[in-house]
């Protein structure tokens, strides 16, 4: 095997090639913020660096909502590349193993992961909250054509692989649906911690956006 480090670069370049027309969030720049909190994460919790580096990294390579509900596209795109860079076989599975179970509609489902997958996970879902999270939320909802916020349609409480695939709704609806929910699903102390902090301001900022949408600030 070569050695990490130029494993890591070539699959930076492989990831940067393949999400190089994305603008809904999942673009190298989510990547590369994703791989830098998930290592950060897995010194802390003393996980196994690489695997986190290259769950990480490759972790949006085939999103499931874009092939069809297919879960199993983008960990064999991504064990294909591994191969042919001669990485060993157990951290291929390993790394696999976590593309494929660390999605947040996978979790709903109650799926089991590895330390360094539940680091993959919440480097992840950190991404999702504060100023970065409430940015890409909106950018999100311009790309599926959906209104800021309605507040004829209320969010839904219970959530279910169902209805959180339904999402024919606004903007607004999924910071209740999703971003306000995700503080508690991090897996590991240090992504609590961080979640808090990102949380507080999903939540003030919320507030702001209700008060000026009521003409009451
Ligand atoms: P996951 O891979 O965990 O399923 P997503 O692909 O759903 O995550 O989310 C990617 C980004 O797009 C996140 O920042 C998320 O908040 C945002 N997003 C996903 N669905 C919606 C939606 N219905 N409205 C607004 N933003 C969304
Ligand atoms: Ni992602």
């Amino acid at each position: 095997m070569k050695d990490h480090h130029a494993i890591i670069k070539a699959t930076r370049s492989f990831v940067a090639e393949n999400v190089k027309d994305e603008v809904t969030g999942h673009d190298m720049a989510h990547l590369e913020r994703v791989w830098k909190i998930a290592k950060n994460i897995a010194y802390e919790e003393k996980a196994d660096i690489f695997v986190v580096e290259l769950g990480a990294l490759l972790h949006d390579i085939a999103d499931h909502k874009f092939y069809g509900g297919d879960h199993t596209v983008g960990p064999k795109m991504a064990a294909a590349f591994l191969v042919a860079e001669g990485v060993d076989d157990g951290i291929i599975a390993h790394v696999c193993d976590i593309i494929e179970n660390m999605s947040f509609s996978k979790s709903i489902d109650g799926v089991t992961l590895s330390l360094e997958g539940k680091i993959v996970a919440d480097a992840d879902r950190l991404d999702a909250l504060g100023a970065i999270g409430i940015a890409r939320a909106f950018a999100y909802g311009g790309f599926k054509k959906r209104k800021l916020y309605d507040p004829s349609l209320p969010p839904i409480k219970k959530l279910t692989m169902k209805t959180y695939a339904r999402q024919e709704s606004h903007t607004i609806n999924h910071f209740y649906e999703k971003l306000l929910i995700l503080k508690d699903r991090m897996y590991t102390k240090t992504a609590k911690k961080i979640a808090e902090k990102r949380h507080k301001f999903v939540q003030e900022y919320l507030d702001e956006f209700l008060s000026e949408w009521n003409g009451t600030r």
